[in-house]
């Protein structure tokens, strides 16, 4: 499998290709009028799938086949491991899809679109994961002559992969069942993000909408439907809240589709990397990072690495600059941090420069040593609140510091930010939050206000963290996980499952947020 360079090489110009795609749309979706003959090169060619023959959904690992194929046959039985709870309340019934709407239904092995660039077959790669990052050589360039990335579990995972790696955990799910009217909920193994990708900008609406409303119309002309509108009916879509959701009257410029503003999706909980936190109708899960773990010492080494890693720096940034005046927190940052750089307190990973900036941003080693190198990781927003790189920030044990309340892991991650067995209104700490209009202003100095923390103050944050780590990776899907931890992936199911119980109960959870008061709350606050 290793020995697939070419493979690599092209799933790197893949994966470099969609960045600068998504770059470009959701710089276009957010300016809408400045660029419009700038979108999107190379979109027409990027999948185009004939029509498909089979039903069958990604080429599945063998592990996993045969854990479908038995609880398939037997859900009943497949008895859960001895420290799971029981299936009851936990069942769920995984929609089978026509291929019509199976966004990968070519990729199967050996088929041609591997080697195409513009194709997404790349992203089954280990079932979601990427290509594998080999052992560091500590010459590479790519590593900035540290050997920080061990040499298993690193994935070079791509940013909207979640999709087809949630699919893969379900396939493994222990309480999966036949029987519909058995289930707790309904799993539909639909791909919007990927389905969009097709057309994401640069077509009319009609193009855009189309095939996510002919695939909801399916859905919801199903069996499965009928009994609660599509309430206990759940999914994935793997982009931001933004790219689903067209303001009335939004033309055939710009970017997205609106398929969570369909009123099927408005009855289904639809999982997404960013929820608009004033009107909190869908729920934020982490984006894929690159750490995907399958022994729970695994994870226990890395989190001593990320402690243990002598952290030369104040603070890092990794990132592209926006056109001058278009994201000014953003120039904020860049100036800031070139500034600090002279004198070897601030780190940087600059993607600003076209192609060869866009490399280095892509590179998990790069990203990795320079994340554990600093105190604290600078997470301006981009075109969105939710960075990736703050998640990627987690993973290396490195402060997160945000300037926009609706940036943070708390406001965003309801489900996977507080840790268990601590009430939600804890005052750990582990993140900056400062102000943007007060870092703009020149009220607030990014470091001089970094600096005041004391070198205790820091181990205490950073330990808060490191702790985190768990819950904001996904495992291996391809193999039983050995030892005890629970991932983002576990934590996901289980808020899911409660949720479906209480809508089952009857209950009628308007808002996507379980808690009306609290969301409320949230707006309140914010300014
Ligand atoms: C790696 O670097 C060392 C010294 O910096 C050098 O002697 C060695 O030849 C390099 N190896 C490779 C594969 O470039
Ligand atoms: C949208 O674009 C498609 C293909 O480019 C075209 O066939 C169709 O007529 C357009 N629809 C509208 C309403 O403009
Ligand atoms: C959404 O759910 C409500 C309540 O169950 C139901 O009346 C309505 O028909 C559903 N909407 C769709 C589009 O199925």
């Amino acid at each position: 499998m290793e020995a697939h360079c070419p493979k690599y090489l092209l799933y790197g110009l893949l994966v470099l290709g969609s960045w600068l795609l998504s770059c470009l749309l959701h710089f276009q979706y957010f300016h809408l009028s400045l660029y419009s003959s700038f979108a999107a090169p190379r979109h027409h060619t990027l999948v185009v799938l004939p029509v498909a023959l089979d039903a069958s959904f990604l080429p599945a690992p063998t592990v996993e086949t045969e854990t479908r194929r038995q609880s398939a046959s037997v859900v009943a039985s497949s008895s859960p491991s001895p420290s799971s709870p029981s299936c009851e309340g936990r069942y769920v019934y995984m929609l089978d899809m026509p291929s019509r709407f199976d966004m990968l239904r070519d990729c199967v092995a050996g088929s041609p679109l591997f080697d195409d660039i513009w194709s997404w077959c790349a992203i089954t790669v280990n079932a979601g994961l990427g290509p594998k990052i080999s052992p560091g050589d500590a010459n590479s360039s790519d590593g900035g002559g540290t050997d920080i990335i061990p040499s298993t579990g690193w994935y070079s995972t791509d940013q909207y992969s979640l999709e087809v790696i949630f699919h893969n955990w379900m396939r493994r799910y222990e309480c999966l069942t036949d029987d519909p009217a058995a289930a707790t909920a309904v799993y539909v193994p639909y791909y919007p993000a990927l389905e969009l990708h097709q057309h994401l900008c640069g077509f009319n609406t009609t193009v855009r909408d189309g095939p996510s409303e002919a695939f909801l119309r399916w859905l919801s002309s199903q069996p499965t439907w009928a009994a609660l509108g599509g309430r206990d009916h759940f999914m994935v879509a793997a982009k931001t809240t933004w790219m689903f959701r067209r303001e009335p009257g939004g033309g055939d410029e710009g970017c997205g589709n609106n398929f969570l503003g369909q009123p099927e999706s408005g009855n289904m909980t639809v999982l997404t990397y960013e929820s608009n936190i004033w009107a909190p109708r869908d729920i934020a899960v982490p984006y894929p990072s690159y750490f995907h773990p399958s022994s729970a010492g695994e994870v226990a080494a890395w989190q001593a690495r990320a402690r243990a890693a002598p952290r030369p720096f104040l603070f890092a940034f990794a990132g592209a600059r926006r056109i001058k005046g278009q994201l000014a927190i953003r120039d904020r940052v860049f100036d800031v941090c070139d500034a600090a750089a002279r004198r070897g307190r601030c780190g940087m990973v600059d993607c600003s420069h076209g192609l060869e900036g866009s490399i280095t941003c892509r590179s998990p080693r790069k990203l990795a040593s320079l994340f554990t190198s600093a105190r604290f990781c600078l997470q301006p927003r981009g075109d969105s609140f939710m960075r990736r790189s703050s998640i990627d920030s987690v993973m290396a044990g490195c402060i997160p510091v945000f300037f926009h309340r609706a940036s943070t892991l708390r406001a965003q991650y309801r489900w996977h930010e507080p840790e268990p067995g601590r009430s939600s209104d804890d005052d750990r700490q582990y993140y900056v939050l400062m102000n943007s209009d007060d870092v703009l202003e020149g009220r607030v100095d990014i470091e001089e206000e970094l600096s005041r923390y004391t070198d205790e103050e820091v181990a205490v944050m950073r330990e808060e963290v490191i702790k985190m780590i768990p819950r904001f990776l996904y495992k291996d899907p391809r193999v039983r996980f050995q030892g005890e931890m629970r991932d983002a992936f576990d934590i996901t199911i289980d808020e899911m499952m409660a949720r479906m119980r209480r809508i089952k109960n009857g209950e009628n959870l308007v808002w996507k947020g379980d808690d009306t008061d609290e969301a409320a709350e949230v707006t309140a606050n914010d300014s």
